[in-house]
């Protein structure tokens, strides 16, 4: 990341805390070579713009820069309101209906971790009815806590782990066309399959281990019948992990700010350079769908909120997730 770009994103994020009620002292913050000497207690409004004299670089385009997150909707099953654009337009997005899988690009601290969290917790709070497996490549750094869900049956953290789930996936969606494939030859109606969605955050660290790609290009391309569904997240877009034919089932991209051009034409589409040259607030994105081009602004749940939340449904439902494996004792084991 560049130094301007860490300046940017460290003055946004000041912003929010101002916004949140506290005070910001940002001594010595540099933007666009200009120096702030200090951002004195900031009680504006949201979408202000000006900074100790400076321009805030989300003005004037009409987007806001922080997006509350809409009241989750029972009805709403697998739909979300997937941001806000120009004149608070809210966007929705229901992953399965809109698009098969979504995918999640962009540099580190652009929010591409809060957006997929934010996208699990609506759906989470309009229907319990999926498997969600979690693959978390930093180590399970972001989504350990997931465990604890009841309809969360895997949280992984390893390359290897990794591999398994995938390919555990894939089973699942081969045995489902199977039953698919037998009632469309038998004229009967199409059976219901409990959607399936497999969370894979910081997909770059896989390009060292082709095994773990085969699947997930498999379930890329097959999964929409099936009903199982990928939220790939990613810091680098390559066609190294994503060739273009795969990268093309991701019906829903949300491009956060690239630092490379490359990866930019990877994510969007070639000669298409957006996400590299703008998008400079955390969450702002590029929402690419079959005939949808937007900018917009995704919302934003504090991590405390979502602690809460996997609190009280761990207390509430026994702690039915699959959590990390106990130590094997004589005294758990089968049968003792
Ligand atoms: N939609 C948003 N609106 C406003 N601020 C946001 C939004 N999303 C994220 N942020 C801010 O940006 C920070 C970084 O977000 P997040 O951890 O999701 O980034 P990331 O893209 O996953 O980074 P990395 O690639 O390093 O994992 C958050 O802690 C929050 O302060
Ligand atoms: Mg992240």
């Amino acid at each position: 990341m560049t130094p301007e770009r860490k300046a940017q994103l460290e003055l946004h994020n000041g912003l929010l805390a101002a916004l949140n009620g506290s005070v910001v002292m940002a001594m010595g913050a540099k933007l666009v070579g200009l120096s702030v000497a200090s951002v004195a207690p900031i009680a504006a409004p949201l979408g202000v713009a000006a900074i100790g004299g400076l321009v805030w670089y989300g003005r004037g385009s009409g987007i806001p820069d922080v997006v509350k997150p809409q009241q989750p909707d029972p009805d709403k099953g697998f739909a979300v309101m997937a941001g806000r654009t120009k004149g608070k337009r809210p966007v929705w997005f229901s992953l399965g209906r809109t698009a098969p899988h979504m995918m999640i690009a962009g540099s580190t601290g652009n929010g591409k971790t809060a957006f997929a969290e934010y996208v699990l917790y609506t759906i989470a709070h309009q229907t319990q009815r999926f498997d969600l497996k979690i693959i978390d490549l930093k180590e399970k750094a972001s989504f350990a806590r997931w465990a604890r869900l009841p309809f969360c049956s895997e949280v992984v953290g390893d390359p290897k782990e990794a591999q398994r789930v995938l390919e555990e996936a894939r089973d699942e969606m081969r045995r489902r066309l199977r039953i698919l494939n037998e009632a469309r030859y038998n004229f009967q109606d199409d059976p219901y399959f409990e959607p399936l969605v497999v969370v894979v955050d910081e997909g770059s660290i896989l390009s060292r281990y082709p095994d773990a790609l085969e699947p997930l290009h498999d379930i890329a391309v097959i999964g929409r019948e099936p009903r199982v569904h990928l939220v790939y997240c990613t810091q680098h877009p390559s066609y190294k992990i994503i060739p273009v034919e795969v990268r093309d089932q991701f019906g829903a991209r949300f491009v956060f700010h690239l630092d490379e051009q490359s990866g930019s034409e990877v994510a969007l589409g070639k000669g298409d350079y957006r996400a590299f040259e703008t998008l400079s607030v955390p969450g702002r994105c590029i929402y690419k769908a079959p005939r949808v081009d937007l900018e917009m602004q995704v919302p934003y749940i504090p991590t405390q909120q979502i602690v809460e939340w996997i609190k009280d449904m761990a207390d509430t439902s026994g702690g039915r997730g699959s959590g990390p494996s106990a130590p094997v004792t004589p005294g758990n084991l089968p049968g003792f």
